[in-house]
């Protein structure tokens, strides 16, 4: 199983839609994929199912009550499998902070299922917490969503280093597999101004997702944005996205 958190602490920057999309794209594609959600917000579980009526959810892992195996719910074509959120699971943040064994949670219940995926996506939440730092010690690639036109340094240095020290002190195999930019905006002067600066921290990838109404509406719709519309601007986009990930993940 090959893992990869989808990180950005900053809020709003793609990372829901970027985590869903690239799960159901490699479902959809065959690979047996595993959606993680580790955001107490619950977006992306809300997408397939109600976050409150779950038998059991990442809260439940956390506070050492369940297998993850008796979380996961099968969600699309027997392909795809979600590790449901709830908003209880933000209780454990501060909890879990005092353990030991507190960043090695989800790395543990994850080895436990590694055998049934061939790829395990997380979705972060907007924060450096312990959730974030738990994807990233269990994740052997980072995926870093970012909109060009909220493109700041000072957020790209914190998580840079969050990352490193990770690297450095816990787990030695992670990598940042790239940037992707989201909410491109046509009269962004992207090549000119903002990809050089990007280029000096990240691998940025070749695709990226423009702005666009298929998004928001396929949120609305509780829908992959490539079930809600095929044919969208950003269903292609997330395609070729999909398509280069894993083209880098079988170098
Ligand atoms: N390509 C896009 N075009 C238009 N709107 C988009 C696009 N990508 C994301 N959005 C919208 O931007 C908002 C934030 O997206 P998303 O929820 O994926 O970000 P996030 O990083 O997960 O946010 P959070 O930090 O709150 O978890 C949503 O309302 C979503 O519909
Ligand atoms: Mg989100």
């Amino acid at each position: 199983m090959i893992t990869v958190s989808v990180a950005n602490q900053k809020g709003g920057e793609g990372k829901t839609t970027t985590s869903l999309n690239l799960a159901v794209g490699l479902a959809r594609r065959g690979k047996r994929t595993l959606l993680v959600d580790m955001d107490p917000q619950a977006n992306s579980t809300g997408i397939f199912v109600n976050p409150e009526t779950t038998k059991g959810n990442l809260y439940h892992i956390f506070n050492n009550k369940t297998k993850m195996k008796d979380i996961i719910v099968p969600i699309y074509n027997n392909s795809l499998s979600l590790a449901p959120s709830s908003m209880a699971l933000a209780e454990m943040e501060a909890m879990s902070n005092n353990a030991v064994d507190a960043p090695y949670i989800l790395r543990d219940a994850l080895q436990s299922v590694e055998k049934d995926f061939d790829f395990c996506i997380i979705d972060c939440p907007p924060s450096l917490s312990i959730f974030t730092i738990n994807s990233l010690v269990a994740s052997n690639f980072v995926i870093i969503p970012l909109q060009a036109e909220k493109f700041s340094v000072d957020g790209i240095v914190g998580l840079q280093q969050t990352i490193s020290s990770i690297k450095k002190r816990i787990n030695p195999n992670l990598e940042i597999l790239g940037a992707l930019i989201t909410q491109l905006k046509p009269q962004t002067l992207l090549t000119k101004t903002i990809l050089p600066v990007l280029g000096k921290y990240f691998r940025i990838f070749e695709n990226s997702i423009s702005d666009g109404v298929a998004v928001g509406e396929s949120h609305l719709a509780k829908k992959s944005v490539y079930d809600y519309n095929k044919s969208s601007r950003q269903a292609q986009e997330y395609e070729g996205f999909v398509e280069e990930v894993l083209s880098e993940l079988q170098k």
